[in-house]
């Protein structure tokens, strides 16, 4: 059987990959340094990256949110085969409809779904995140280089998102050149 690495590696290849190694190495040192217990990763893939938070992190529980079924499938055997279905759930569906059923909070939220519904999912990502904790947002930058036209639209929803974790007082935003831009927001309150 081939090693959590090199499936992930062989991953990177295909269109919807897993988040950069320089994104998932970043996300784990700050959710290491905040002792995160829990986890919540929404457009999951095929599992990687939740895999990767509950290897590093032991004791941490992760909630992973994929609508895609084949996908999902594919995560559902990721994390079997690497041995951490009794700490990482899978929730099959689209995320709009999931995440005003979740309840509690986490100290960890890694948004990495359609770019276009980040703006709509951030009420629940702030409800669910405890003061202290920390809401990655990836693919921040996309168009950093320009923006083409048939994809001004995208550019704009992540624009407003932007905008809207900046301005929010309750949260401290610095954005990161990993991959194509990591937003890191702590919750101050
Ligand atoms: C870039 S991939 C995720 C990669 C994954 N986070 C990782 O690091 O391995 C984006 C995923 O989000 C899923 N997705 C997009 N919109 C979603 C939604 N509204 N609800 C749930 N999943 C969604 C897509 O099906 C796709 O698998």
């Amino acid at each position: 059987m081939q090693t959590f690495e090199e499936r992930r590696a062989e991953e990177m290849e295909v269109r919807d990959p897993t988040c950069a190694n320089e994104t998932l190495s970043y996300m784990l040192q700050r959710a290491q340094a905040i002792g995160a217990g829990s986890i919540l990763e929404i457009g999951a893939g095929k599992g990687f990256t939740s895999i990767a938070f509950a290897k590093t992190l032991p004791s941490a529980r992760v909630t992973a949110i994929e609508r895609d079924a084949v996908r999902a499938a594919a995560a559902r055997e990721n994390i079997r085969d690497f041995g951490v279905e009794d700490r990482v759930r899978l929730l099959e569906g689209d995320a709009a409809d999931i995440l005003p059923t979740l309840g509690g909070t986490y100290d960890v939220i890694f948004l990495d779904a359609a770019k276009v519904q980040y703006r709509r999912f951030f009420p629940d990502c702030k409800r669910l995140l405890r003061a202290g904790g920390i809401l990655f947002s990836d693919d921040v930058m996309l168009f950093s280089d320009g923006v083409p036209k048939k994809r001004r639209m995208l550019a704009m929803h992540l624009q407003e998102y932007m905008r809207m974790l900046r301005e929010d007082a309750d949260l401290s935003t610095t954005v990161h050149g990993y991959g194509m831009g990591l937003a890191e927001s702590v919750k101050l309150r």
